[in-house]
């Protein structure tokens, strides 16, 4: 791992363990190249990649078509209007309007570390940025100082590698140093423009991550042609609708292997995502701050700074690619004290009662849960105002004491005394139109003077935008918590950003708004664990809608989807998982028939699901079938019992129940392959001759492995019409087993009889 710079021929190399970028210094105007990245190449020469030191095509030959160069050259930071006609990175424009820029090379930085990222957040103050950090292992940074001259514009583009991890991190601060201000239309965080050769010379295909409401983050993989291949979001979150991630894979490309170049952006806002290939067939790959609904009046002296965008490159797939994202999150991300630790087995009261409870109620879930090991209630929307369904209250965050009398002292001094910890719901960012604050402060609502405001569940967004407004949501949090014992708090956003409107900004800069709305946000969860270290975070955005990299440096866990149904969340799940840490996902057993889909599931298989995430239960307990309830001690212990091999291990994709409906199965593993846990769900019954064999990954091909069937009820005649341990002590192998065995001829897993069931098996390695 390391950067370097290699004078003589202008090359900046900048690697990690296994790959390298050569970016170049071309002509002798200074235009930045990417010359290559990709799998590791030794420190040679690469010009030769752009044509070479005599290039005749560059400007100072070829003045006559400088036009022509620029669109042709494979430019890493790509401006608009003066010749690359394709998408560009960055677009500015003068007093007058004119909006051509170029921006070429000044003079670079590299330097031992990586420092934290703080952006202007008007009022004069500055917000810290989630980005990534250096941690235990050692990092370096390249920053490189690019000008436009004309425009009286610096462009420092920063690059940090760590010697733990594939992952390039990228991101851009643009400093205003003319007597004029500059108006930026578009900045984003990265460009890699790629040789069609990482591809085999064919067109790759893209994989982005798309869905809407309870149905997040569903796999769509299509082919790359000329053209551009986007996804977006311009909601004011990250959104359910599409992540803010791609995946350019070489054809063929799966889960087990082939050439994966992925990106993903440390941010929780609008952005824009995409790639598309030119006439030259020359691929370029973006992400950044979505132009959309931005522009930012940047004044002389002032400094813009995007969000961090991670580059991850590998040979190893769709596997090998989510192994560098989950590491990278987990050892340079995530901040919480939880990360690594045993989270308590919550449950949560919203699918259980929705608005319909008081403290008797909760006090009687909780006296049942804690009976069966649940350690923590959490009392979810309802507690405060007059809200008793979702038409009223928010902003009015005092407690209702007709349905909590004695308030949140007393419910939380019981579940105290009875052993059980407590959670509680927020939605801070958030106004009812029916609530006294909107009385009071109706121009705290963002809003568009002289328009119909755009009611989303029948609420408006606050303006955190403005300082009394953040202040004001804070107090009322902070207020709430420091009045009981409370361990966690749901932090939930139920509706998108419109009207985009603040009495907080001036013409000139309301432009800013989004941008700033995100850092509002940032804001107020930097203050709250500064207050409250030891509070668990979970982040929730009506189920999933701001699941991203933003979020994990404040919560070290996120609300998955609304759509509990197991069978569903398979599929939810995977896509999570292929960006985000098994540990980040929040994920509850629930009720069947589902709420959201109807769907009838086995409690195993529920629990099964759940438990390859940060586990819990959603639903009422004192009425769930007897059955049920006494399988919840079972499930809680395994939680306990295998929590680390799913938190901190390897995650392997066996099979995606969305390619081929039978079943799906996934597997983590220790990183020192001592241990791993194998899920299988089967999604279709099939004849019970039929024989299932699957075969394993990331095992030690020279270790021995014990297998342990868990979570399976004996009684269970579901299996071959025995009991699932008898069918098991047919197919299970006599002894220990060889990884190498394990992986490459496989295990046969009982077939169940019926259309849902699941096989968890936990292997440990024999000494
Ligand atoms: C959306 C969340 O995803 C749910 O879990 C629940 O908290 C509701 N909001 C409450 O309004």
């Amino acid at each position: 791992m390391g950067i370097f710079y290699d004078e003589s021929n202008r090359l900046f190399f900048i690697e990690t363990p296994n790959t390298t970028m050569c970016l170049a210094v071309v002509d002798d105007e200074g235009f930045l190249n990417n010359a290559y990245y990709g799998a590791k190449a030794g420190r040679d020469d690469l010009t030769y990649l752009l044509g070479g030191k005599d290039n005749p095509a560059v400007p100072s030959r070829n003045d006559r078509d400088r036009g022509c160069y620029f669109d042709k050259a494979r430019l890493e930071f790509p401006s608009g209007g003066t010749g690359d006609y394709r998408s560009p990175a960055v677009c500015v424009r003068d007093a007058q309007g004119h909006d051509s820029s170029l921006f070429t090379y000044v003079s670079y930085r590299i330097y031992d570390g990586k420092d934290e990222i703080h952006t202007p957040a008007g009022e004069g103050r500055t917000v810290r940025m989630p980005a990534t950090f250096a941690g235990e292992s050692s990092a370096q940074t390249l920053e490189i100082e690019l000008d436009e001259k004309v425009l009286g514009l610096k462009a420092f583009l920063s690059y940090s590698v760590f010697e733990d991890s594939d992952a390039i991190l990228k991101s851009v601060r643009m400093v205003n140093v003319s007597d004029n201000t500059v108006i930026i239309d578009k900045l984003l965080s990265s460009n890699l423009d790629i040789d069609l050769a990482a591809f085999g010379n064919h067109e790759p295909d893209i994989v982005t991550l798309s869905g809407s409401w309870a149905r997040e983050r569903r796999m769509d993989r299509r082919r790359i042609s000329r053209g551009t291949t986007e996804v977006y979001s311009t909601r004011g979150e990250s959104s359910h609708q599409f992540q803010p991630f791609s995946a350019l894979c070489e054809q063929g490309t799966d889960d087990s292997g082939g050439k994966v170049y992925a990106q993903t952006l440390i941010w929780s806002g609008n952005f824009v995502c995409g790639a598309g290939m030119d006439q030259f067939e020359t691929v370029r790959s973006y992400i950044g701050i979505s132009p959309e609904h931005f522009t930012w009046d940047l004044k002389p002296g002032e400094t813009f700074q995007t969000p961090e965008a991670v580059l991850v490159f590998t040979e190893d797939g769709f596997d090998g690619m989510s192994h560098i994202f989950h590491d990278l999150f987990r050892g340079h991300l995530i901040r919480s004290p939880y990360l690594y630790k045993d989270r308590p087995v919550l449950i949560n009261n919203w699918e259980a009662t929705y608005f319909n409870f008081n403290t008797d109620k909760l006090l009687d879930i909780a006296r049942e849960a804690k009976k069966c090991g649940i350690e923590m209630l959490v009392m979810d929307d309802g507690w405060f105002g007059k809200r008793d369904d979702d038409n009223s209250s928010l902003g009015d965050w005092f407690v209702n004491e007709k349905k909590l009398p004695g308030g949140i002292g007393r419910l939380s001094d019981e579940l105290e005394k009875m052993g059980m910890k407590f959670g509680i719901w927020f939605e801070p960012e958030m106004i009812s139109p029916d609530s006294d604050l909107y009385r009071a402060h109706p121009d705290w609502a963002i809003s568009s003077p002289g328009r119909i405001p755009t009611r989303i569940r029948n609420q408006y967004v606050l303006d955190i935008t403005r300082s009394e407004v953040r202040d004001y949501v804070y107090e009322c949090v902070a207020g709430i918590l420091r009045s009981a014992k409370i361990s966690y708090v749901k932090w939930d956003m139920n509706r998108q950003l419109a009207d985009l409107g603040s009495t907080g900004l001036d013409a000139a800069s309301m432009g800013r708004l989004s941008y700033l709305y995100t850092l509002g946000v940032y804001d107020l969860q930097e203050r709250l664990l500064a207050e409250f270290p030891d509070l668990l975070l979970e982040n929730c955005s009506g189920g999933g809608a701001r699941y991203d990299a933003g979020m994990l440096f404040f919560s070290p866990q996120i609300w998955c989807s609304d759509d509990t149904d197991a069978y569903e969340r398979l599929t939810i799940q995977a896509g999570t998982e292929m960006i985000y840490p098994l540990s980040t996902m929040g994920a509850h057993v629930s009720a069947s028939p589902n709420h959201i889909s109807g769907r009838v599931m086995p409690f195993d298989v529920r629990g099964a699901v759940a438990l390859s995430g940060t586990f819990g239960y959603e639903l009422d307990i004192t009425m769930i079938p007897g059955d049920e309830r006494e399988s919840i001690p079972e499930q809680v212990e395994i939680y306990h019992s295998i929590g680390s091999i799913v938190r901190e291990g390897d995650y392997y994709r066996i099979a995606r129940v969305s390619d081929m409906e039978l079943y799906d199965a996934w597997m983590s593993v220790t990183k020192d392959k001592e241990r791993a846990l194998l899920t299988y769900v089967q999604c279709k019954g099939s004849p019970q001759n039929n024989k299932r064999t699957i075969r394993l990954k990331g095992l030690d091909p020279d270790m021995k492995y014990s297998l342990k069937l868990i979570g399976s009820d004996d009684e269970n005649s579901r299996f071959c019409s025995r009991g699932k341990k008898d069918a098991w002590k047919v197919l299970a192998p006599d002894g220990p087993v060889s990884g190498r065995s394990l992986m490459n001829a496989g295990l046969m897993i009982p077939v169940i009889w019926g259309e849902y069931g699941q096989v968890m098996i936990e292997l440990t390695s024999e000494a």
